[in-house]
């Protein structure tokens, strides 16, 4: 029996896993706004820091795996509060917890993203650098010049923000060197509160023109299925890595965008990162990998 933490609990993907776990025998601890073993506010700062100190005082310390599937979807005028609850809702209470997971032998984590990252268009890639930093005002103000296109603009920025701030650390000795394995899941529209509420709002015609080869929604069992898969041992070779389960939407619309060769602007980490060298059985610290 393992300690677990699962955000967005009280809902969709959330929910599922929780109930998964719980089948398992684990002991799990939700947080959500509503309905959760520890209610927070995952917008807020302060709901943030109460989630990090009720999971660690209830977790004794020790954390086995974390899922991170809070998240709001697109909605206009929302676009701070999107940032903040996909953005910062992660990466800080990653930052307060990853001592209890590197606590734990090889804990696993689970971050939902999405595949919004690598599909939609006109996200500025300025606004990317400052939500990674934790600049939720800045890039609001930059996301929002983008007028109606601005609510899923801000979704899938604060998506590859999170993506790209998890799969930095992921590698870094405090990270995969502390045995934490963190590894993200990038769902194309799966059927939950959240895409449903999507479909009847007034731009649900534009979602439901979004292709998807597979020509049905996922549901929650096949992500809560990817999610046991990825905190279990099966994940201990997986360090970073961004699992996509869409349909074939990504696929469709850059069949030769991915995967990629290597960047020549690339080759300055891919050297950095050879220097470091580490010997048999060490891991060598990457964490000052340049941006
Ligand atoms: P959902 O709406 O069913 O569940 C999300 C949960 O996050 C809810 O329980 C909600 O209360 C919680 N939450 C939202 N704001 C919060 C806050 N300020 N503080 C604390 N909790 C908060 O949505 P779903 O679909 O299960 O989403 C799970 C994750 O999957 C999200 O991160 C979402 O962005 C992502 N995702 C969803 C897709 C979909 O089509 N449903 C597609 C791709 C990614």
């Amino acid at each position: 029996m393992g300690n677990y933490l699962v955000t967005g609990s009280a809902s969709g993907m959330g929910a599922q896993v929780v109930a998964r776990l719980r089948e398992a025998g684990h002991r799990v601890i939700g947080v959500d706004r509503v309905d959760a073993d520890v209610v927070a506010d995952l917008s807020i700062p302060a709901g943030r820091q109460l989630a990090i100190d009720e999971v660690l005082s209830r977790c004794d310390e020790r954390l086995d795996g974390a899922v991170l599937a809070a998240g709001l979807g697109p909605k206009r005028g929302a676009e701070r509060t999107i940032v903040e609850v996909n953005v910062l809702g992660v990466t800080e209470l990653l930052s307060g917890l990853r001592p209890a997971l590197a606590a734990a032998n090889k804990a696993k984590v689970v971050v939902i993203g999405s595949n919004s990252t690598t599909s939609t268009p006109f996200v500025p890639g300025r606004a990317v650098r400052l939500l990674k930093r934790g600049d939720t005002a800045g890039a609001a103000r930059i996301i929002t010049r983008r007028g109606p296109l601005a609510p899923p603009v801000a979704y899938a920025a604060s998506k590859l923000a999170v993506s790209h701030w998890c799969r930095e650390r992921a590698v870094t000795a405090q990270w995969a060197g502390a045995g934490i394995r963190l590894n993200l899941l990038a769902p194309g529209p799966v059927l939950t509160p959240l895409l449903r509420a999507q479909l009847a709002s007034p731009t649900g015609k534009q979602v439901r023109s979004f292709p998807v080869p597979a020509r049905e929604y996922g549901t929650v069992e096949q992500i809560a299925d990817w999610t046991m898969m990825l905190l279990s041992p099966s994940a201990d070779f997986m360090v970073g890595s961004v699992v996509t389960v869409d349909g074939g939407t990504e696929a469709l619309v850059r069949p030769n965008g991915w995967p990629a060769r290597l960047p020549l602007r690339s080759l300055p980490h891919l050297l950095w990162a050879m220097k470091k060298a580490p010997s048999r059985g060490q891991v060598a610290d990457y964490s000052a990998l340049p941006d």
